[in-house]
């Protein structure tokens, strides 16, 4: 792999394979002989996982915006200073499943709290850390619902976590969101259509990280 490639994220509307790719990423960067550190957000702290429970439990419904990007930038200021910094310290690869487009596309663009605020919240969260590289799996935001609860997914309101519970509109919003991001930072986001098999999703990203 791209050995300037440290601090890698990989992010993206509900479904579209985050975790499924991240796996197969650090299978073969096992099998080249690595010992990649793989984490996520909200949470990847003890800290950060209490904070990610009040962030999706349906308990809150009444969250407002500006309460959702303190409580992920909260998670991210700890996951940073405890987790990724002293892992790229110590010179290990760091694959990360969401990180700061997730904030940008979900709250700063679909929950309307805007670019700005985010992103000043969000530098202090990082103190200035950004990934080597975002890759953005592209998918309509219907079809990410439907392979998380299947032909129910209309109804994902009324079954997925306080996030997912958000209409199609807002998940619409949040896809337009991430490629918003990807033409903003775009020397550091690659995006892949993620509408295809895992295989050739993941053989494009082989190819880009150059693995
Ligand atoms: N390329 C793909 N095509 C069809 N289904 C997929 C694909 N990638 C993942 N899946 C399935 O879709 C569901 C969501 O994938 P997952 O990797 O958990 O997404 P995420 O972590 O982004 O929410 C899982 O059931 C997974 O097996
Ligand atoms: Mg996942």
């Amino acid at each position: 792999m791209r050995d300037e490639l440290r601090f890698i994220v990989l992010d993206g509307v509900e479904g579209c394979g985050k975790s499924t790719q991240i796996e197969r990423l650090a299978a073969a960067l096992r099998e080249a002989g690595e010992d990649p550190v793989v984490t996520h957000e909200p949470g990847g702290t003890p800290v950060g996982e209490a904070i990610r429970s009040v962030l999706l439990s349906p308990e809150y419904p009444q969250m407002t915006v500006l309460t959702e990007i303190l409580l992920f930038c909260a998670s991210r200021a700890q996951h940073v200073q405890q987790v990724i910094i002293p892992a790229l310290d110590e010179g290990s690869r760091v694959l990360c499943d969401r990180f700061s487009a997730a904030t940008f596309a979900y709250q700063g663009y679909a929950g309307g709290g805007g670019a700005e605020m985010v992103e000043q919240l969000d530098a202090r969260a990082t103190g200035g850390l950004a990934p080597d590289l975002t890759i953005i799996l592209d998918l309509p935001a219907e079809e990410g619902l439907r392979r998380k609860f299947g032909e129910q997914w209309r109804e994902a309101s009324a079954l997925g976590d306080r996030i997912e519970q958000n209409d199609a509109e807002y998940h619409r919003l949040v896809r337009e969101g991430f490629l918003a991001y990807a033409d903003r930072c775009s020397e550091r986001t690659a995006v892949i259509d993620a509408d295809r098999e895992p295989d050739e999703v993941f053989a494009e990203l082989a190819g880009l990280l150059e693995l």
